[in-house]
């Protein structure tokens, strides 16, 4: 093989390798970076029954850089599927607010992101708790929640009214465990939140 040859071999060679390198740090980073909130002070709420919307949050909170916040019931559902299934649907009738382990508070931050699995077509107990015992006003909501096949029905709505002087974003529903980092910044992107 003449040097010429080998010359060229070698720069073919160091050039696959870069474009590999590049292709490799894409499909490694692209879904690490951290979307620009801007200056806003970010927190992500959520309580979740069975894990969805737990994963979901954690998935926002990477996203977003906020800080996380699980909402728990001083008093646990129980693990009996029909059982909170039937208690879910008493308290929603009455509009039953559970008392929290601890109530968080909103007051240092922006934007609230705010999750909750859907029970009875609206947000779980807890999650109408944490509404009204934090002063939402002045305050934007970007609202998530997980279902099992019924979408978000008046889980946003509800939120609203429990929240008069929020302003509550359009939300992101996704089935089950499904939420995805891809549709995530997606939405989150297109709610512009700088701008809030
Ligand atoms: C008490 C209860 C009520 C539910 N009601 C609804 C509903 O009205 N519509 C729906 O699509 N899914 C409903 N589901 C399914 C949950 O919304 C779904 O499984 C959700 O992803 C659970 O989230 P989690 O794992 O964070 O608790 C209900 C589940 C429970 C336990």
């Amino acid at each position: 093989m003449s040097n010429k040859i080998r010359i060229i071999l070698g720069v073919v060679l160091v050039v696959c390798a870069i474009c590999a390198a590049g292709v490799y740090y894409l499909f490694t980073n692209q879904n690490k970076e951290v979307v620009n909130m801007g200056d806003k002070k970010v927190l992500v709420a959520y309580y979740s029954y069975s894990g969805n919307t737990e994963a979901a949050a954690k998935k926002i909170q990477a996203i977003t850089g906020g800080d996380l916040f699980e909402i728990q019931p001083k008093t646990a559902y129980p693990k009996d599927y029909n059982a909170v299934v039937s208690q879910a649907q008493e308290e929603k009738q009455k509009g039953f607010k559970p008392e929290l382990v601890d109530n968080g508070d909103v007051k240092d931050y922006d934007i609230i992101f705010l999750g909750t699995p859907v029970w009875w077509y609206t947000m779980a107990s807890p999650v109408r708790t944490f509404l009204t015992k934090n002063d939402f006003s002045g305050k934007v909501i970007a609202p998530f929640c997980t279902h099992g096949g019924g979408g978000e029905s008046a889980t946003y709505t509800d939120m609203q009214k429990l929240a008069p002087d929020a302003k509550v974003l359009t939300g992101y529903t996704s089935y089950e465990n499904s939420a995805s980092d891809k549709e995530i910044r997606s939405w989150i992107n297109d709610l512009n939140l700088q701008g809030e």
